[in-house]
């Protein structure tokens, strides 16, 4: 990773033009696109995965905003300051979701377009267009009751717990975190679990982008599997998301079913399955939760707070484009130049968080956070990826009670990119669980009585 550029005052907040007469700094942007060799700090690559947060300590110096590379060749703004980022979400009047016109120029092959290209969905949408996507999105889940959310998060946790507990060990990231918000997104858009692998590949590839190629071939692969899910729920209606998107009552075309649907499965699948991953390294390794797991304090739903305030699923994003030249917390940001939000640096800006442990602050205090974003555009579904998330967690600690991690936290690595603090692995151990001995509650992790016997919704304690 290069340096960033010499550090800069900060600045107080957000001034008019004007202010930069009477004293305020006047910074001069990087040219949207940066030419190669140029010296931006890199939101990308394995130095920035393996210390994000030293990177954004780094970037405060610029002030509220700092420039970065989020790609080879594509420069952005990243918002790290709190208070701005909140002034950035909540001002739909000057900042625009559509990236058309920064697509004119950012390089074609760009493994961040998947990320960023416009299409006729709520992410990149505004006003009245996107509150239309958005209501069929926000009325679908609403359909969902939350003890039925629960009661199939419970069955797909106990069917993956069933595969890998009598071996005493799992990667929880690969057999467990990133698999069952999938297969419960398959149950809930109405698609056959022979899809899973499919699925699970294709968005893999989009949100990593590690090349160009592997990028568009996700994004193809993606888009071809939800292309069968459309034909087969236009065919037949069922009691799931993409039937409900279909006969909304904003009447969407079928392009734009399609494109809500993919967006909704993509923004839904990647950032869920970190959240309960990023939650348990945190509990498989701080003893403060380990008593938990045999009646101590802090519980499933604590860990999950503490991720959302001070190591959020989706580090950077928010892609914001202004509608106009506009200064900005001390900074001109030229129409139609690619602004982004760091929720990770703006979270654990000083005097908001806990001192840093790997990765970010710890504890579970800290107040408000912006993993979820804010405004408009925030996150349409955090209860249901809340309960989601806890109740894998839930699920997954009472099964095997004495689960532990077979490295220490600051050994964890995690995959590149600028979007998202995905692990690459969570291995750990436990004692095994015997599907064929009898008599078992989730609690006993040594008598179980058959696992496969546990997995209908009826059976498990809650
Ligand atoms: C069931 C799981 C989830 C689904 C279906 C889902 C769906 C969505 C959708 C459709 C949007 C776009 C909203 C809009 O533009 O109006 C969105 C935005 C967002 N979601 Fe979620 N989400 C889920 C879980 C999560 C999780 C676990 C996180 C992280 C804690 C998260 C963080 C965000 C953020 C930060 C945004 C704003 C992104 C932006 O504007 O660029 N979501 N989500």
């Amino acid at each position: 990773m290069t340096s960033p550029r010499l550090p800069r005052p900060r600045s107080a907040g957000h001034r008019d033009p004007g202010d930069g007469a009477s004293g305020a700094p006047r910074r001069v942007m990087p040219p949207p696109m940066t030419p190669p060799g140029s010296e931006v700090t890199q939101l990308y690559g394995p130095e920035f995965a393996a210390d994000p947060y030293g990177t954004y300590e780094r970037l405060r110096h610029y002030g509220a905003l700092a420039p970065v590379e989020i790609a080879p060749g594509v420069g952005a703004m990243l918002v790290t300051d709190y208070r701005a980022a909140l002034d950035l979400l909540h001002d739909p009047e000057t900042w625009s979701k559509d990236s058309r016109t920064w697509m004119k120029s950012a390089p074609e092959d760009s493994p961040v377009l998947p990320m960023l290209a416009w299409r006729p969905n709520l992410f990149f949408s505004d006003g009245e267009a996107h509150g239309r996507y958005r209501s069929a999105v926000t009325d679908g889940f609403e359909r969902i009751p939350a003890h039925e959310l629960r009661t199939a998060v419970v069955e797909f946790a106990d069917s993956l717990i069933a595969k890998f507990g009598e071996k005493g060990e799992a990667d929880l990231m690969a057999e467990y975190a990133r698999v069952l918000p999938l297969m419960l997104f398959n149950r809930l858009f109405g698609l056959p679990d022979s899809y899973s692998e499919q699925l699970i590949t294709a968005l893999a590839g989009v949100w990593e982008g590690r090349t160009a190629e592997e990028a568009s071939a996700a994004g193809a692969a993606f888009e071809g599997y939800i292309g069968e899910l459309m034909a087969a729920k236009k065919q037949a209606r069922g009691e799931d998301l993409t039937s409900w998107f279909m006969d909304h009552p904003a009447g969407l075309t079928d392009e734009e079913v399609m494109h809500q649907t993919v967006i909704t499965m993509g923004a839904g699948h990647e950032p869920t399955a970190n959240l309960i991953a990023n939650a348990l390294a945190r509990m498989l390794t701080d003893d403060r939760y380990y008593s938990t797991l045999s009646g101590g304090a802090l519980t499933p739903l604590d860990a999950i707070h503490d991720v959302l305030r001070n190591e959020p699923p989706i580090a950077n994003y928010s892609a914001h484009f202004p509608k106009r030249d506009v200064y900005f917390h001390g900074t001109w940001i030229r129409r139609g130049q690619l602004v982004m939000v760091s929720y990770a640096a703006a979270n654990t800006q000083h005097g908001r968080t806990g001192p840093g442990r790997s990765g970010g602050a710890s504890g579970s205090g800290g107040g408000s956070h912006l993993a979820w974003a804010a405004g408009p555009h925030s996150c349409p579904v955090q209860q249901p990826a809340t309960l989601i998330a806890t109740t894998a967690i839930e699920r997954l600690t009472a099964w095997l009670s004495d689960i532990e991690l077979t490295v220490r936290h600051d050994e964890l690595t995690y995959r590149n990119g600028p979007f998202h603090r995905a692990l690459t692995c969570l291995p750990a151990r436990f004692t095994p669980i015997s599907p064929d001995q009898p008599g078992a509650t989730p609690w006993e992790s040594r008598e179980s009585r058959p696992l496969e016997e546990r997995r209908t919704p009826a059976t498990p304690a809650r």
